[in-house]
Order: C-alpha cells, then structure tokens, then sequence
C-alpha cells in the first residue's frame, strides 16, 4: 500500500490502512534497532530541522536517534537561541530554514496550528511534534504500537484516558486514532478538566468516576495535569486531585488482573501515579512507550519522505 500523506500534523486525516502501515513499518524497524549496528542508508541525503521552540525531553531526543539511524542529515533548532527573541516573525523564521534546501521540518510550538503555518511557509513536509492543545500525531502513534504490542490488538480494546483531558494535546490525537482503529474510548476526569464539548473527541462514554470505571478497563492511559496551559481553570489541589484519580496500590485492586497502565510522560509521581504503579514491572508499559517512540519516528520519516529499501533489510 502506498503512503500518500505529505505531513502528519492531524491524526483524524489518516485512515485505519494509513495508521496500519506505520505501526507494521515501525514493526520493521524494531528488528534493526535491536542489531548491533543501528543505522540504515534509507534516508542518506535527506536534511530534517528539529524546530522545538518548547521544552522536550522524549520527543525531541527520540526524533534525533530516529533520524541518526535513518542517516538522515539534521539540524536542530529553535527556542530561545533563536533571532526569535530579536523579534523574527515564525514565518521568516522557517522562509530562512526553507531556503536551505531541506526536505522535513519536525514542529514543536506552544501555538496551536502552528505546524499548519509551518507547513504553508516552507513548502516541505512538516511532522507536528505537539502544538499547544491541539494534536500530538507521533505520540497517539507510539501509544497505539505499545497497545499492540502489549495487547496483542487495538480493535475491541477498552480504554480509559485519565486526567488532564481539556488541555490535552495527547487526547487530541489519541481519542481519535484509537477510534479509527477500532477500539472503545472512555474519558475520566472532574468536570473541570474536561474540554467544553467532550462529544468533539468522538470518546464512547465519559465520566467522573473512576473507581467504576476502573475495572471495565483493557488499558488505562493517564494525562499528566498540564499546569503550564491550566490558565485560571479552577482545579482541586494536586493533594486531592490525586486522591480522586492519582493510580495507586489500591486503585490497583479495581484493575482487570491484565490491565496495563500507559503515560506520555512527562511523569508527575504522586499526582497522576505514584511510584510502585509508575516502575511497576507487569502493569506499567511507560518506557516501552519510550522506545516506540524511536520506532514509529523512524516509520513516520521514511515513509513521509518515501525512503529507499536499499540496505532496509542490511
Ligand atoms: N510525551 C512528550 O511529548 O514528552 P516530551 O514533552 O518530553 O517530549
């Protein structure tokens, strides 16, 4: 099946074929980053920015392994060491950037919709690596691997996503795919931290009960309360937050005996999760997220840019 999609900035453009064929090509790639050589010729000659004009730690990092083992040439960019700070509009930014000849640009921005203008300026393909509140595709990717992978299966799963669902740019990708892909979706979090029309996500149910839901659950994937966009929201304290819907031991009683737990991190321990379920060795699939990561990157780059099978397989 062909890849026909020049960016990868809303996840609700790609079909059911579409997330299929990333997550079996990121498959592929499993094999080649458990050999001892790493790096594949598959995308020699081709120059990739990394523009993260916000805090990354897992996105970031993983994008720059993902494009070192696919040879790719990569300039990493963005943030305040920037002429950003001198008072350069984005447009000039990436104007600037697109007249070097480059073929992809990785986005991360604080702006919702600014991988859209990103993409409209330099004509090249864009990968939105999170923007505001809006959609984080590789990330809603990586989870749908590590589903898979634990799960067996995405079609007919349940799962629950906790928390911080109204500021959320991971529920905005990760509602929807998970529904293209054929599982159930419910929403658990207070009144206040859901968006004001949850039916928008397209979920099956929500709710603000999750001692009940809890044990209906295949996966319970669990939001990291995002202080920095909370703007004025009313909110319980952490302390009770955490009370209601933080994961812990005895919330563990209420789980199916195979639930698994997943977070994007980062992880705020004590808030959301606290440690034992955090570092649990059956439950927790978080760094298993972690290195999906560089696998469905590398999946994403190489078909976005229509990579060589020469030396795939070497
Ligand atoms: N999950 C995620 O986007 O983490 P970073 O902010 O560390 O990239």
């Amino acid at each position: 099946m062909a890849f026909e999609h020049r960016n990868l900035i809303d996840l609700r453009e790609y079909s059911a074929e579409d997330i299929a064929l990333i997550l079996d090509t990121a498959e592929r790639f499993r094999a080649i980053n458990e050999r001892r050589i790493k790096k594949v010729p598959v995308l020699k000659g081709y120059t990739v920015v990394n523009m993260f004009n916000e805090p990354s730690t897992r996105t970031r990092s993983s994008f720059e392994i993902a494009e070192k083992r696919l040879s790719c040439d990569t300039l990493n960019f963005g943030g305040t060491s920037t002429s950003t700070v001198k008072g350069e509009s984005l447009d000039d930014t990436v104007a600037t950037l697109a007249s070097y000849k480059i073929d992809l640009i990785v986005v991360r921005d604080a702006h919702a919709g600014a991988p859209y203008k990103v993409a409209q300026k330099s004509g090249v393909s864009v990968i939105d690596a999170g923007d505001g509140k809006h959609q984080h595709p590789t990330q809603a990717l990586l989870d749908l691997f590590s589903l898979r992978q634990a799960k067996g299966r995405i079609d007919g799963l349940h799962v629950g996503i906790v928390g911080d669902i109204g500021h959320s740019r991971v529920c905005g990708s990760l509602c929807p795919a998970l529904k293209t892909m054929g599982a159930r979706v419910t929403l658990i979090a207070p009144q206040t931290l859901l968006p004001a029309d949850p039916a928008t996500l397209g979920a099956d149910a929500v709710t603000s009960d999750l001692d009940a839901a809890l044990p209906e659950l295949d996966a319970v994937y669990l939001l990291r309360i995002q202080q920095e966009r909370l703007e004025g929201a009313p909110f319980p304290s952490l302390r009770e937050y955490s009370m209601l819907y933080g994961m812990n031991r005895d919330r563990e009683r209420l789980m199916k005996p195979d639930a698994i737990l997943c977070h994007p991190g980062p992880l705020n321990r004590g808030v959301e999760i606290d440690a034992y379920l955090a570092d649990h060795p059956e439950r927790s699939v978080i760094l298993d997220q972690v290195y999906a990561g560089v696998l469905v990157r590398m999946a994403a780059l190489y078909l976005m840019l229509g990579g060589s099978e020469d030396g795939f397989a070497a």
